[in-house]
């Protein structure tokens, strides 16, 4: 899959644009300041909008193609990003260590799905948020681009799915809906997704 995605990434311009994803643009002023980590960021359109916000942002992707880019777009638009190239299969998130976590389109295979979301509860700092948007099933029937394949079912997410995985968080904003994407190449037209925006807890004082 890596060979996949470093082709994806080496076509020229970017894969989903360097507009920020709509959701996060939306949502992305619930993160309290501080650091947040952009999981599976691909070529960096979400890293780059929350650095231009002022967050201090890591992003980490297995595509060392992608990385590169959002190293390039960092440089042309003077906002720092640090970048980590990793399978997330083996990447561990720092414990209390991120005031947002941003997963978006971060399709995974269920139980690296499930180890990923244990870690972010985990990651998250009291009062930290993650904000998440993934396809759901539902998008195999829609007209749009994006998404996994028909073959790859297990890795398309569900608001019931998340709720277990994410067992820890106060879900604030929590949907299934279908809207339409205008978001690159590869994320356009009507597509069926998951939104969520979700809050760890401050743990209460003695
Ligand atoms: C659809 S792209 C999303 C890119 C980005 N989040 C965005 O919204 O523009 C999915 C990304 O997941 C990454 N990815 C998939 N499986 C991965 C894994 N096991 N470890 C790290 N990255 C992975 C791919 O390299 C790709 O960049």
């Amino acid at each position: 899959m890596k060979e996949f995605w470093n082709a994806r990434y080496a076509e020229a311009g970017f894969a989903y644009g360097t507009q920020a994803n709509e959701f996060l643009l939306e949502q992305s002023s619930k993160i309290p300041p501080g650091r947040v980590l952009c999981v599976a960021e691909g070529d960096g359109r979400n890293a780059l909008y929350l650095a231009t916000q002022g967050y201090s942002v890591t992003a980490v992707d297995q595509s060392a193609v992608g990385l590169e880019k959002i190293r390039q777009l960092g440089q042309q638009n003077n906002v720092e990003i640090t970048t980590i190239e990793a399978d997330l299969q083996d990447f561990n998130i720092q414990p209390s260590a991120w005031d947002g976590i941003v997963s978006i389109s971060a399709h995974l295979p269920p139980a690296i799905r499930k180890s990923l979301h244990r870690q972010v509860v985990e990651g998250l700092k009291p009062g930290g948020v993650l904000i998440l948007e993934a396809y759901t099933l539902k998008q195999l029937e829609m007209s749009g681009s994006g998404g996994p394949p028909a073959t790859q079912k297990d890795m398309f997410m569900s608001l019931s799915a998340l709720r277990e995985e994410l067992q820890g968080l106060d879900f604030i904003l929590a949907q299934e809906i279908e809207r339409v994407f205008n978001e690159g190449k590869y994320h356009q037209g009507p597509g069926a997704v998951v939104q969520l925006v979700a809050l760890k807890k401050a743990t209460p004082q003695e």
